[in-house]
Parts: C-alpha cells; sequence; structure tokens
C-alpha cells in the first residue's frame, strides 16, 4: 500500500483486496478449466480495464487456450456510460465456430456487453460466454444479459484498481476501491 499512499487517499474505501482477488480468480480458472474440458476456447480481453484481470486469469487456465485483443469505448461522460459503443480495435482472428470467453472487467448496466455478445453470435462462434470480474447488478438495464462467470457483485460505486479506472488513472492499484465523489466532482 506504501508505494501507492498517494492515489489510496483518493479512495473513499477498499472494496475487494489483491488477496481476495487472487482467491477468486484462481477459482474461476478452475471452474472455468472444468467447463471446458476437451475444448480450446479463445479469451478476449476487452481492453484496457480487463487487462490485469485477464493476465491473471488466463494461467489459471489448464487448456490450451488461444488469446484475443478487443478495445472498445461507450460514447458518454467518465463515470456513466451513454449506450453508443464503437469498436476501436478488432479481433485480430476468426471466431467462426470458437467458444469464446468474453473477459471484461465489470459489467454495469450491461449495455457494452449485450452489444459485444450479439456482435460475436453474428460472426459466428460456436458459444460465447462471459466472464466479468466486477457485476453492479442493481444498475443492470438489460435485464437478460447472461452473465456465466462473475467474481465478485457489488454495490452501485464508481471503483477503480485492479485494472479499472477513472480518466486513464488507478488502473495499477492492486486492491480494488471505490472512488471518493469529489475526485470527479459530484
Ligand atoms: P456498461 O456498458 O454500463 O455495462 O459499462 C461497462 C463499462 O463501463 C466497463 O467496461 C467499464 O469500462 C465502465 N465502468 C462501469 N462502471 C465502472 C466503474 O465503477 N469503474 C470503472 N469503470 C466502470
Amino acid at each position: 500500500m506504501e508505494q501507492n499512499a498517494a492515489i489510496y487517499q483518493d479512495l473513499e474505501r477498499i472494496l475487494v483486496t489483491k488477496e481476495e482477488i487472487a482467491t477468486k480468480v484462481k477459482e474461476l480458472g478452475k471452474r472455468i478449466t472444468d467447463d471446458y474440458s476437451g475444448k480450446e476456447p479463445v479469451l478476449v480481453c476487452i481492453l484496457k480495464g480487463a487487462a490485469l484481470f485477464f493476465s491473471d486469469l488466463i494461467r489459471e487456465i489448464d487448456l490450451p487456450l488461444t488469446t484475443d485483443f478487443m478495445a472498445i469505448s461507450s460514447y458518454g461522460s467518465a463515470t456513466k456510460t451513454s449506450g453508443v459503443v464503437r469498436v476501436l480495435k478488432d479481433l485480430d482472428r476468426d471466431i467462426l465456430g470458437k467458444d469464446v470467453i468474453i473477459v471484461e472487467d465489470i459489467v454495469d448496466t450491461g449495455v457494452t456487453l449485450n452489444y459485444l455478445r450479439s456482435m460475436l453470435v453474428h460472426r459466428g462462434a460456436a458459444s460465447i460466454r462471459i466472464a466479468a470480474l466486477l457485476d453492479k447488478t442493481a444498475r443492470r438495464i438489460v435485464p437478460d444479459l447472461q452473465v456465466d462467470y462473475v467474481c465478485f457483485d457489488i454495490p452501485d460505486a464508481f471503483v477503480v484498481g485492479y485494472g479499472l479506472d477513472y480518466d486513464q488513472k488507478y488502473r495499477n492499484l492492486p486492491d480494488i476501491g471505490v472512488l471518493s465523489p469529489k475526485i470527479y466532482g459530484e
């Protein structure tokens, strides 16, 4: 905590510690290993927020998987999603007939993942599942979005750390914390 002391001052409280994250990610890796036994899933990292979760998760999956990366942005203010999703970087490889696991940092309204899932369905993936580090179910506006794997259900608060940012900052915090509203001016 000490090397990040200045950044930690911007947090209201710590929500999930790095030890809790490591335990859950390990469990999830084991589940995916069991669920996809005999298969070669494609793990798709949604940049940038999921990068840390993704790199830890794939090392806990004992399967011959492949990886790909996608960057998207949703228009709107830094702390609220607008519902319009733009692809900034597409997948490098075709996913036709593949078992795809989308790895996302957080499901908030569900708009981003709903859009992504239907896009990948149209490309002919054999199956698509979603793995999310965090889920803010209270904020969901896409009620039928199925999030297959979730590490932590969290309350409705803006969180940063372990890959999640506010204005590109705080991604390097090892823990996940609630950002003080005074930082984003509410
Ligand atoms: P959704 O489309 O509303 O589900 O929003 C998902 C995206 O919004 C995530 O991939 C994040 O980039 C961003 N987001 C939502 N809530 C938070 C948060 O609490 N902290 C950081 N980013 C967030």
